[in-house]
């Protein structure tokens, strides 16, 4: 028997899979049990009514998807009213992804939600900041900070923050969320990308860039959350084209303590269960008895002065 038990902070998870916000929905209920996902995590809510980008949203490219879906959302009161109770029947910790456009505005959202059935919240600062000329938070160290801090003061519930990968110092950002009272990470969102079909020569987006994400990026994401847990305590969440167990498991050895499913559901809806029973017989298989045991166990490779300087 292995132990897939994790601890992501205060929580402790049954195992370490659970969604990608906005890849999962309460309807997905219907084809798999949610008590067997290590936590849930919503689509990422707004206080207010938002209306989604143009269309197209969606295109497939090489091996991944870009998406320019644009936090549609019917609003806070919707979700407390409709969606939440939906959540209720089932005991597998629910977190709610929230979104807004200041900090201030952010901390009023995540005040309405310490209620009975959320077990925690993930704060997606991916999205832009209207008072940084439309930035994301998670671009900067400094933005980071003070929007975290914010959420820090208004909720005793746990906090996990959401990195984007759009940034050019992800470690430093890591570190300031975890200075201001973050209690996990997850790493990360999609990358900015963009696609024109030259047949057309029109962007294949309505909103010309959009979010790529799906087994491209897995890569990319690797390396962003070895160097998030290298630069923090705080457990890190991986999230970014992970479809098979292998690729939670890659995840895990550089420093994840448990990993998020996005894309992978659209292809293939049962793919967290496929990486939970996967992970299992890769433990049994190699004689491991918890999978936490995993977490941050890459090995070191001989490095040269020059290529240590590289890892922050
Ligand atoms: C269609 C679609 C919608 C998404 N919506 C959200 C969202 O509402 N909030 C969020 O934080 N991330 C959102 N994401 C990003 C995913 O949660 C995830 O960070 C990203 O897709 C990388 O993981 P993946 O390669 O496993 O999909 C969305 C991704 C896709 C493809």
């Amino acid at each position: 028997m292995v132990d897939l038990r994790v601890r992501v902070g205060d929580l402790t998870l049954r195992n370490p899979v659970m969604p990608a916000s906005g890849t999962f929905s309460e309807t997905l209920s219907r084809m798999m049990s949610f008590e067997r996902l290590g936590a849930l995590v919503t689509k990422t809510i707004t206080a207010e009514l938002r209306g989604g980008n143009p269309t197209p949203r969606v295109a497939e490219v090489g091996r991944g998807l870009l998406n320019s879906i644009g936090i549609p959302s019917k609003g806070l009161d919707y979700f407390l009213e409709h969606i939440l109770p939906e959540f209720e029947p089932f005991s597998t910790p629910l977190i709610v992804s929230v979104s807004a456009p200041t900090a201030e505005l952010f901390a009023e959202a995540v005040e309405r939600l310490d209620l009975p059935g959320i077990a925690g919240i993930e704060a997606n600062i991916s999205c832009p900041n209207i008072e940084e000329d439309g930035k994301a938070f998670a671009m900067k160290a400094k933005s980071t900070a003070t929007v975290v801090e914010r959420l820090r003061k208004t909720t005793s519930l746990p906090l996990w923050v959401k990195l984007t990968p759009n940034t050019a110092d992800i470690a430093s950002v890591a570190r300031a969320a975890e200075a201001s009272g973050a209690d996990a990470l997850v790493v990360a969102n999609t990358i900015l990308a963009m696609s024109i079909d030259v047949e057309t020569f029109k962007p294949r987006l309505g909103n010309i860039m959009g979010g790529y994400s799906g087994p491209a990026i897995k890569p990319i994401v690797v390396r962003m959350v070895y160097q998030c847990a290298r630069a923090v305590d705080i457990p890190v969440i991986g999230c970014g084209g992970i479809a098979t167990a292998d690729d939670a498991i890659e995840y895990m050895l550089a420093g994840a303590s448990a990993v998020q499913v996005g894309t992978a559901t659209f292809v293939n809806p049962s793919a967290m269960l496929d990486v939970i029973d996967g992970l299992e017989r890769f433990c049994e298989r190699k004689g491991i008895k918890r999978v936490s045991e995993l977490t941050g166990m890459v090995r070191d490779v001989d490095m040269t002065v020059d290529q240590l300087e590289t890892i922050p």
